[in-house]
């Protein structure tokens, strides 16, 4: 099978079509034909080596967690699932592995997917959904009809995390360029502020803010908070409590509790997809290139052929 891999740590550049032999399940997994794959910036730090001491990797590595596509065949223990099914989940990051065009994974990391949803949008969905579920309301405990500032709010898990905030009953405001406002609103945002030309630290009375940002954005965050407020950060694992505000980090460490929900909010029409670029498997590297920039809007999504 085709994959693309990496042999040493370095930028996107590291990355080599390779093959490797099929893959077989053990009893308990099953052996996934990849139709799609999702780039997170994790795959970028985790490649770069910087995410050894969390996440440690051994070489050659086949990058990717999150993928969707068609059961192959599964092993002898496994009852729920069978060749055929249309499925997606997320790989644990030292596994990897999405990169590619089959892979094997525990049978209950994957979660069936409806006819309506695209191997694309499935494939975006595990880690952006579930970090932006467990931000907002595991470790953010937003409720209906508080003041929610979501920074990044067009990347893969700030749109997300809008839309989320916004079926949950919260006033929604998002930071993001002025290119991305039209479609920010479009998804539930109640204001959007063009964080390169507006000044968000005027905000105030915010409950929850979550950051993907950190440095400056999250410094400059603290004085927004009204009484409770708490701030929620993707990126800023040492925050402390501040001036009698709760400061969390968030640790995303399993989609398979949220793949479900994920998926019955897209059923629901309540959910959308934001793609920004669709690559080939032999065009990884420019997939992660392009989520490299850190301006990506929505998934950046690699499509396998067979
Ligand atoms: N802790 C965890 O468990 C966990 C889980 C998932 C992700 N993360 C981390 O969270 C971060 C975000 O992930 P992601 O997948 O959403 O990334 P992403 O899709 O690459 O985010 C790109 C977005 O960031 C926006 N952006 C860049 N600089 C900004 C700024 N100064 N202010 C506001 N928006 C800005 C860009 O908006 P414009 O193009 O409009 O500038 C772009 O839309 C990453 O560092 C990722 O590793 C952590």
């Amino acid at each position: 099978m085709k994959t693309a891999s990496i042999s040493a740590f370095g930028g996107p550049e590291v990355v080599m079509l390779n093959t490797a032999s099929p893959c077989q399940p053990a009893g308990d997994e099953a052996l996934v034909r990849i139709e799609a794959a999702s780039v997170n910036p994790l795959d970028l730090k985790i490649i770069a080596g910087y995410m050894q001491p969390v996440f440690p990797i051994a070489l050659p590595y086949i990058p990717g967690t999150d993928f969707s596509g068609v059961v192959h065949s599964v092993g002898e223990h496994v009852k729920h699932l069978k060749p055929g099914d249309r499925v997606f989940g997320r790989s644990a990051p030292t596994a990897g592995g999405a990169f590619a065009q089959q892979l094997t994974i525990a049978a209950t990391d994957l979660c069936v997917i409806p006819a309506s949803m695209s191997f694309e949008q499935a494939a975006a969905l595990p880690t952006a959904f579930g970090t932006a579920w467990q931000a907002l309301f595991d470790v953010g405990q937003l409720a209906g009809g508080q003041r929610v500032l979501i920074h990044g709010a067009a990347g893969g898990v700030g749109s997300m995390a809008v839309q989320l905030a916004h079926m949950a009953g919260a006033y929604v405001i998002g930071t993001a360029s002025a290119r991305n406002i039209a479609l920010l609103t479009s998804l539930g945002a109640d204001e959007v502020i063009d964080y390169r030309n507006q000044d968000f630290t005027s905000l105030r009375d915010i409950d929850l803010v979550i950051d993907t940002i950190g440095g400056p954005t999250l410094e400059s965050s603290w004085p927004t908070l009204g009484v409770g407020g708490r701030i929620a950060t993707l990126v800023e694992f040492d925050i402390e409590p501040r001036d009698g505000h709760a400061g969390d980090a968030v640790f995303f460490a399993s989609a398979t509790p949220f793949l479900q929900k994920a998926v019955r909010g897209f059923s629901a029409g309540q959910l959308q997809v934001v793609t920004d670029a669709i690559f080939t498997l032999d065009e990884a590297r420019a997939a992660l290139e392009k989520v490299a920039t850190g301006h990506a809007c929505g998934k950046v999504i690699i499509r396998t052929a067979h």
